[in-house]
C-alpha cells in the first residue's frame, strides 16, 4: 500500500468552537496553525451559548466564592487545583477575549453580570444579552480567518491521530474530495466538543458526535468520567420545534417553573427553587412530568416586564415567537435535554494528555474543573483558561523527530455502510431509554448489550464522514454506559435509582476507562 501525502505543520488545532479558536489565536503568536473544521468555524456548539462566561469581577464576589460553587456542584470530585487554576485566571482569559474583540454587555460602565443556578454571586458576563456564545465566535472567527499564521480547513474530517513511542505526530484527514493526508504537526489540540448527539433530545448541534473522545481513546488516551451528563432542565418542548436552549439566566432573572396544572413546583425538590443544581432541577422536573402525565414543564417570566424580557433575552424571545410562544406573556413548554459531558480527554494542568505532545481543551478534555456536575457558564472559561495554559506548555516543546509512516488504507474499502442516520436514531433512543437522567443497572446492562450488536461496524473501512460520526458515537455510548454501569452510587448528575445515595467511602473517585479494556 502506498503512504499519505505528508503535510507538516507547527501545531494543529481540531475543532472550531471557542476552545480551539482561542487556542489557534494565541498559538499563533509563534507558531503556524492548522485549524481542521468538520464543517465551519460558525458551528460549533459555543455558538449556542446563551447565558454567558463566569468569571470574578464584581467587588461583591472573590475567587473563593466561585471556588466554593465550582466545588459544590462538583458533588466532591473536582480536582482542586484545577478548580483554583479556573478561578484565578478566568478574569484574565475574559480580558484577552475583550483583546480579541469580543464585547460583553455593559451596564453603567461595568460589566453587566447575571446569575445562573448554584452560583452565590452575580458573575456571568453576556453579549447581546442571551447571545453570548454568538458573540465570542465572531469575534475570534473574525480573528482567525485574518490572522496570517492561521490556515483554516472548513469540510475536513479528522479521522484519527497519529502516535509513535507514546508520541502524537498528528493527524489524519480526509477532504472534502475524499482524499486523505497525513498531517504532522509537533502539537496536536483536540478542541472538538462533547458528544451532545448520544441522545434524542439535546440542545446540541448536529456535529457534537464526540469525535475527539473516540480518536483519543483509539489512539491510547484515557477516558474519564464519562457517567456524568448534564441534561439541562429547560429546553423548549413544542411540537415541530427543535430543543431550543431556554437559559438558566431566564430562571436567574426570575422566571419560576411549574407543572401543567399551573403550580409552582421546586418548592418541593430544594431550597434554592429554580436556581438549584441543573440535576435536581431536571429530575424535579421529570416528577412532575410523570405526576402530571405530561411531556413538559412550564417556565414562566410573564410577571417581569415585557421590556425587560425582550432587551435580556432578544434570541430566546424571537426563537419562541417563531412558533407562536410570547415570552413575555405565555408560559414556555420545556422539559430537559443533553446539554454537557462533563467527563472525556483527562487532561493535566496544562491541558496536556497521557499522550505526549496530545493536548485537549473545552468539552472534550476532563481537566478536573467540573468534576461530576458542571457549574452553569463555567465551560467557557475553562477553555480559555486551559487553552493558555496549552500554548505555554506547547511553545515549551522541543520540535518533533518521529516521522512516521502512514498507510493509505482506503484502497481496502468494503461496502458503503447503509442507513447510518438510522442507526444514529436507534443509538439516541438506546441512550434515553437506558443511560438518561435515571439510570439502573438492568437498563444500563440492556443498553450496552444492544449498543455493541452495533460494533461490527469496526470491521468496516469507512470511508464518509456519517459512518465516523456514527462509530465515534458508539465509542462515546459504550464508553458512557460502562461508566454508568461502574459508578454504583448517585453523585451530581450520575442518578442510580438501585444505588440512590452518594458513597463517599467507596466512590468518592473518578472512573477512568482505556482502550485495553476492550471496550469496543
Ligand atoms: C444556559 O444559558 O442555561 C447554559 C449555560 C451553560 O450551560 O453553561
Amino acid at each position: 500500500l502506498d503512504q499519505l501525502p505528508v503535510l507538516d505543520k507547527d501545531v494543529i488545532v481540531i475543532g472550531a468552537g471557542i476552545a480551539g479558536l482561542f487556542t489557534a489565536i494565541r498559538a499563533s503568536k509563534h507558531h503556524d496553525v492548522l485549524m481542521i473544521t468538520k464543517k465551519s468555524l460558525l458551528d460549533s456548539n459555543t455558538r449556542y451559548a446563551q447565558g454567558g462566561i463566569a468569571a470574578v469581577f464584581s467587588d461583591e464576589d472573590s475567587p473563593a466564592y466561585h471556588r466554593q460553587d465550582t466545588l459544590i456542584a462538583g458533588a466532591g470530585l473536582c480536582d482542586h487545583e484545577a478548580v483554583d487554576v479556573l478561578v484565578h485566571e478566568g478574569p484574565r482569559g475574559v480580558q484577552s477575549l475583550i483583546n480579541m474583540g469580543t464585547q460583553f454587555d455593559l451596564e453603567n460602565g461595568e460589566f453587566a453580570l447575571t446569575k445562573e443556578g448554584a452560583h452565590s454571586q452575580r458573575r456571568i458576563l453576556h453579549a447581546n444579552g442571551d447571545a453570548t456564545g454568538f458573540e465570542i465566535v465572531r469575534a475570534l472567527s473574525e480573528n482567525a480567518v485574518s490572522n496570517p499564521r492561521i490556515e483554516v480547513w472548513d469540510d475536513h474530517f479528522v479521522i484519527d491521530l497519529v502516535t509513535e513511542d507514546g508520541e502524537c505526530c498528528g493527524a489524519i484527514v480526509q477532504k472534502p474530495s475524499g482524499e486523505r493526508l497525513f498531517v504532522r504537526g509537533k502539537a496536536t489540540v483536540l478542541c472538538s466538543g462533547g458528544s451532545g448527539q448520544l441522545y434524542r433530545y439535546t440542545t446540541n448541534p448536529e456535529v457534537a458526535t464526540g469525535d475527539g473522545v473516540a480518536m483519543a481513546y483509539r489512539a491510547g488516551a484515557y477516558i474519564r468520567d464519562m457517567e456524568f451528563i448534564q441534561f439541562h432542565p429547560t429546553s423548549l418542548c413544542y411540537p415541530g420545534a427543535p430543543r431550543f436552549l431556554i437559559s438558566e439566566a431566564v430562571r436567574g432573572e426570575g422566571a419560576v417553573l411549574r407543572n401543567i396544572k399551573g403550580e409552582r413546583f421546586m418548592e418541593r425538590y430544594h431550597e434554592q427553587l429554580e436556581l438549584a443544581p441543573r440535576d435536581v432541577v431536571a429530575r424535579a422536573i421529570v416528577s412532575e412530568m410523570e405526576e402530571t402525565k405530561s411531556t413538559f414543564v412550564y417556565i414562566d417570566i410573564t410577571h417581569e416586564s415585557a421590556e425587560m424580557v425582550k432587551h435580556r433575552f432578544p434570541t430566546i424571545y424571537e426563537y419562541c415567537l417563531k412558533y407562536g410562544l410570547d415570552l413575555t406573556a405565555d408560559w414556555i413548554p420545556v422539559a430537559p435535554a443533553m446539554h454537557y459531558m462533563m467527563g472525556g480527554v483527562r487532561t493535566d494542568l496544562n491541558g496536556e494528555t497521557n499522550i505526549k505532545r496530545l493536548f485537549a481543551c473545552g468539552e472534550v478534555s476532563s481537566t478536573g474543573v467540573h468534576g461530576a456536575n458542571r457549574l452553569a457558564s463555567n465551560s467557557l472559561s475553562e477553555a480559555i483558561v486551559f487553552g493558555r495554559r496549552i500554548v505555554k506548555r506547547i511553545d515549551g516543546l522541543p520540535p518533533l523527530q518521529a516521522k512516521p509512516n502512514v498507510r493509505n488504507e482506503q484502497e481496502r474499502i468494503s461496502a458503503p455502510i447503509q442507513a447510518v442516520v438510522e442507526r444514529r436514531l436507534k443509538l439516541q433512543k438506546i441512550m434515553v431509554r437506558y443511560a438518561g437522567l435515571r439510570r439502573n443497572e438492568n437498563g444500563l446492562k440492556k443498553g450496552y448489550e444492544e449498543l455493541k450488536r452495533q460494533l461490527p461496524i469496526f470491521q468496516s473501512i469507512l470511508t464518509q464522514k456519517e459512518e465516523f460520526e456514527f462509530a465515534n458515537l458508539l465509542t462515546c455510548a459504550l464508553l458512557t454506559t460502562e461508566a454508568a454501569l461502574q459508578r454504583e452510587e448517585s453523585r451530581g448528575a450520575h442518578y442510580r435509582e438501585d444505588f440512590p445515595t452518594r458513597d463517599d467511602l467507596v466512590w468518592r473517585k473518578h472512573t477512568v476507562l482505556h482502550r485495553t479494556q476492550g471496550i469496543t
